[in-house]
């Protein structure tokens, strides 16, 4: 198929590109470089530098393509929570435009990165797609009426759509892994410490009721997260809006993936136990039953010490090269 991928010199969206561009799809990127890196957009693929409500449209014009993987977008919970303007307008004003831009060229396929977020503070765990969908911050809740606006695009105008709600999303693919300026998350800050580049990692709350006081969640590796979105292309049906959650179905605390880096790195990686974060639900897990069974798809590398391995050595490669 010819693809465009939007924020493909980011991280799900270059390992997700890499893996097309292996099955012989046709590949152009859009990233406007923001929070991307143009040596993260994998060889074979065409990178068209821009913002996505401008240039989308203009990329989409004439070239009859097959679909859009949407990746582009905001995904900082805590700078949502202040700046909440970046993601109305960056999210979801943005992803109106591309919307108008799909309809209007009858681009016939869209896959769309969505989030655990959208669901909030969960009743029931594992979280299945049926479960309510009460945003506790504007990330999740800009995702959210991407979502609904997918769904009445994808009623009214025949597309074939499909959202992908990930959870922790983690690992690394070869040259393509997490690399944020500002870096938030806890695998790859646990890494930096064991790379000498931090002192310590702080861990938020050991108060919560869990096994072990601190958070659970779900950890999908990157590369199954990719395969998903291969499948979701194949699996898109006109007229309907699928949605499904990627995890990997199984939950570990901060305290459990503080300890696969010790034992992934062989390095001590203090740990300062601090206040809770605001905002952080104690237990995320996914329910990934309906992916699996309508998609077809089969996370394979579940294991958190090869989660934790594969982010490893990218990082170690990301720094030889620095
Ligand atoms: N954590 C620490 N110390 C840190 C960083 C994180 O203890 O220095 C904890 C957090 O409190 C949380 C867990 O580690 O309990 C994971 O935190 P991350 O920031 O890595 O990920 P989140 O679960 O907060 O966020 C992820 C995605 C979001 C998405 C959210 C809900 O990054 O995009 O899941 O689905 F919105």
């Amino acid at each position: 198929m010819k693809l465009l991928v939007t924020g493909g010199a980011g991280y799900v969206g270059s390992v997700t590109a890499a893996l097309l561009l292996e099955r012989g799809h046709e590949v152009t990127v859009l990233d406007d470089l923001s929070t991307g890196h143009a040596d993260a957009v994998p060889v074979g693929a065409t990178l068209v530098e821009g913002d996505v409500a401008t240039t989308a449209p203009a990329v989409l014009m004439g070239a009859d393509f097959d679909g859009v993987l949407h990746f582009a977008a905001r995904s900082l919970v805590g700078e949502s929570v202040v700046e909440p303007e970046k993601y109305w307008y960056g999210n979801v004003v943005t992803s109106l435009q591309l919307l108008e831009a799909i309809r209007v060229t009858g681009t016939p396929r869209l896959v769309f990165s969505s989030t655990a977020a959208t669901y909030g503070e969960p009743e029931v765990i594992p979280i299945t797609e049926d479960a309510p969908t009460r945003p506790t911050n504007p990330y999740g809740a800009s995702k959210l009426a991407i979502d609904h606006a997918i769904t009445s695009y994808a009623a009214a105008h025949g597309l074939a759509a499909v959202s992908l709600r990930y959870f922790n999303v983690a690992g690394a693919h070869g040259a393509q892994g997490e690399r944020h300026t500002t870096e938030t998350h806890l695998i790859p800050l646990v890494l930096q410490v064991a790379q000498g580049r931090r002192e310590h990692v702080t861990v938020f709350g050991d108060d919560w009721p869990t096994a072990d006081g601190t958070c659970v969640r779900d950890y999908v590796h990157v590369l199954d997260l990719a395969e998903a979105h291969l499948l979701a292309l194949e699996h898109a049906s006109s007229g309907a809006h699928q949605v499904y959650n990627l995890g990997s179905g199984s939950g570990f605390s901060v305290l459990e993936v503080v300890e696969a880096c010790r034992r992934v790195t062989g390095h001590p990686v203090p740990a300062r136990t601090a206040a809770r974060r605001a905002g952080d639900p104690a237990v995320l897990v996914a329910s990934s039953d309906r992916a699996v069974a309508e998609l077809g798809w089969k996370p394979e590398r579940t294991a958190i010490d090869q989660i934790v391995a594969d982010a490893w050595t990218f990082t170690q490669q990301v720094a030889a090269r620095a």
